[in-house]
């Protein structure tokens, strides 16, 4: 599927264009391309292009090509690495069709003043006379040029379309990153020094190493798919056996990442929330099928074994290294705000903020489904349930991120997968609804903190009897929506 084009792609390829265009007409001079050793970077690059490595669940594409780049850009000067940036990084992927236009021209733009710039940098830093250390600080300036107009134009771009502070894309995008680039600065030093004393040769000898890194990528790689796939695995495991819910599992992991996105998570946070979704119900691997699959409301013994599903969860999901965090939110899935959940029966945001998210998307996505006991609702009712419990089974915060995002088309078409998004002054009525309802459970639970007021006393003839009264406040112990009567059977 080809991406969504955005006005920000076109803001953006203005922006780079007009500066792309400076840096040809300052630097560019006649017969640059007339050396072969610079068609020999030139097709060392398109080979780096050619020979891709994948980022995990379909992110995209990273290459190796930064340092033959760079180098091109050293040894020729900025105006040749700009050229090769901009030309020798187009991959027959790009030309097939597969990635629009506008995506063509903007990696053609960033690639290009990043190589040239990065050059440029270098010479300016590394000038004749300036010490034996230069050369070095010259790499590393140079290099950090290059990554930070490559990866700052996506964070830039990215937090434009989705609406993130972009110091949250800074974190996850480029922080990480920024290691590989700074690791493969020492290879555009070994092959800047192998091409001015060995000649094209020795540089092309070179380019051994950038594959055996690219090989490392690939088993990096193979080996998060694999755990993907197992955990897709898992979350199938469980739906086999019950058609009512098919992808539920993979809708919730959906849901939380959305509600995780309005939240400002950073990325690495939102790809667990997303995992430990999709596994969030594994426990019920352990409900026996005639509890699973029954259409009648359950009994008290059969709720009782239901609601172990979180422990056992737990208990599959915590040998899952990389899960870190979510192994947490899997078992407390079930908790709510106001301390009535299981299994631990935590109280506000002593429960992980992932478990929270998760609550929230399990229940939306229940309402949002068919059942065999009832139809679908619609959203608009799903969202005043949701409001109506605020502060009690759910975070009044997440709450309101959700009821805003209800308001949001692309997330409730492409997310929850419903017609139409709620119009703006029914998000606000229902946000006035959750706050309402959220300080309606304050005080009830502010209520419950006080102490008991004295036993009044009443006299009859010789005998003085005792009459003990208790006050109970609205909505305490008092389960009047969703789980587990209801939308969240376990
Ligand atoms: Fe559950």
């Amino acid at each position: 599927m080809k991406p969504r084009i955005h006005r920000h792609h076109y803001t953006m390829m203005a922006a780079l264009g007009l500066g792309w265009a400076l840096f040809a007409h300052f630097t560019w001079t006649p017969g640059l391309l007339r050396e072969p050793e610079v068609w020999g970077f030139f097709a060392l690059t398109v080979l780096a292009e050619a020979l891709p490595v994948e980022l995990p669940r379909g992110r995209g594409t990273v290459s190796v090509s930064f340092p033959i780049i760079f180098a091109a850009s050293i040894v020729f000067g900025p105006a040749v690495g700009f050229f090769v940036g901009s030309f020798g990084t187009l991959s027959l992927r790009q030309l097939s069709g597969v990635v629009p236009w506008q995506g063509v021209v903007l990696n053609r733009l960033q690639l290009g003043l990043a190589g040239g710039l990065s050059g440029l940098v270098f010479r300016a830093v590394a000038t004749p006379g300036a010490g034996a250390i230069a050369p070095w600080v010259a790499l590393i300036l140079g290099g950090a040029t290059y990554f930070l107009v490559n990866a700052g134009s996506v964070a830039l771009m990215l937090s434009l379309l989705y609406r993130i502070p972009l110091w949250s894309f800074v974190r996850t995008t480029m922080l990480g990153p920024m290691g590989s680039y700074l690791g493969l600065i020492p290879i555009t030093y070994v092959m800047v020094a192998a091409y001015e004393s060995v000649g094209f040769l020795g540089l092309a000898l070179f380019f051994l190493p950038l594959l055996v890194a690219r090989h490392s990528f690939q088993m990096y790689n193979a080996i998060r798919r694999s755990y993907d796939d197992m955990v897709a695995a898992l979350a199938d495991a469980l739906e086999a056996r019950d058609a009512y819910t098919a992808g539920h599992a993979q809708r919730v992991g959906e849901i939380a990442m959305g509600l995780g996105r309005a939240l400002h998570l950073s990325e690495d946070r939102l790809e667990l929330v997303g995992l430990a979704g999709l596994l969030h119900d594994i426990g019920k691997i352990a409900v026996p099928d005639r509890i699973l699959n029954k259409k009648t409301a359950l009994s008290r013994a059969e709720r009782a074994v239901m609601r172990r599903h979180p422990l056992i969860g737990h208990g599959i999901v915590r040998h899952i290294k990389f899960l870190e965090d979510g192994v947490r939110w899997v078992r407390h899935h079930h908790e709510e705000w106001d301390g009535t959940g299981y299994p631990d029966g935590l109280v506000g945001e002593s429960i992980p903020l992932g478990a929270r998210i998760i609550s929230i998307a399990d229940s939306i996505d229940a309402m949002l489904s068919d059942r065999p006991y009832r139809m679908a609702r619609r959203l608009t009712q799903a969202a005043e349930e949701l409001a109506r419990h605020s502060g009690r089974q759910y975070d009044p915060r997440l709450v309101e991120a959700f009821l805003r995002l209800c308001g949001d088309r692309r997330f409730v078409n492409e997310t929850l997968r419903q017609p139409a998004p709620l119009a703006p002054k029914d998000v606000e009525r229902l946000i006035a609804l959750a706050r309402e309802s959220a300080s309606r459970a304050e005080a009830a639970a502010g209520a419950e903190l006080e102490p008991a007021p004295p036993r009044p006393k009443r006299y009859r003839v010789k005998r003085v009897r005792y009459v003990l009264t208790r006050r109970i406040q609205p909505g305490s112990g008092v389960k009047v929506f969703g789980e587990p009567s209801g939308e969240r059977r376990g």
